[in-house]
């Protein structure tokens, strides 16, 4: 199930990520292993399809069952985000910052979400504490993390705020994936990170690169970069 989760928002197909969890659900009550986890998948699928009030009662259903149930943490997080109720999602995301240290780069992504309600309350310097301490990786940045990085430093740069020299690393880093075309929505946070840090030659690059890979490859990501994807990859060039 949490693979299947994963691979159907992965490739944004939300009403199959509601099926799927709604279809299992029946079958499943609280004598098998994994069901808060089950309902954790299912709140997420609930709001990503625009059932935010089905979504946060599930979530939290699934927190109470298990408290360290951390994707159904997020599903009520992300209830809270875009129904813009960012004080409550401070003190939801309110952890010993030491509470996820044994769980895997997806624990970063859900401190990006406390920096997103920080960001909203106007508590900058608790944003980039959360940035420097929590979200950015020790190790090679994954994925998620450039995602998590780049767009919170280039909300904080739409606030006028001082971010010193942060998009160094992450566009060097993003300057190595030129080329890797597996999901759209990272080669679109590498453009912004190149463009952003200066990057912009590398970014142009990147962004003809992903229009050569659309006009060649038969599948998923190339479809999406022809429709949407390079042009998103182009706009932070130009903006
Ligand atoms: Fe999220």
């Amino acid at each position: 199930m949490q693979r299947r989760h994963y691979l159907t928002f992965w490739t944004g197909r939300t009403q199959a990520l509601r099926a799927a969890t709604s279809s299992v659900l029946p079958a499943w009550n609280d004598s098998l292993p994994g069901y808060a986890s089950l309902l954790g998948m299912h709140a997420f699928a609930l709001e990503e399809s625009g059932n935010h009030f089905g979504a946060e009662a599930i979530g939290r259903e699934a927190v109470e069952r298990n408290p360290n149930e951390l994707w159904a943490i997020h599903s009520v997080a992300h209830v809270l985000e875009t129904q813009g109720r960012s004080a409550e999602g401070v003190a939801w995301l309110d952890y010993p910052t030491d509470a996820w240290d044994d769980r895997n780069p997806f624990r970063r992504h859900v401190w990006g979400h406390a920096a997103l309600f920080n960001v909203a309350q106007g508590r900058y310097d608790n944003v980039l504490s959360l940035y420097d301490n929590e979200i950015t990786s020790a190790n090679t940045p994954q994925n998620i993390d450039v995602q998590n990085l780049a767009s919170l430093l280039a909300r904080l740069e739409l606030r006028s705020v001082d971010i010193g020299d942060r998009w160094d690393a992450l566009a060097e880093h993003s300057e190595t994936r030129i080329g890797d075309h597996d999901i759209v929505f990272n080669d679109i946070h590498w453009s912004l990170a190149m463009a952003a840090g200066g990057r912009a030659k590398a970014a142009s690059h990147h962004a003809q690169a992903t229009a050569d890979f659309a006009s060649t490859d038969p599948l998923w990501a190339a479809h999406v970069f022809a429709s949407v994807g390079t042009d998103l990859c182009r706009s932070p060039v130009a903006w």
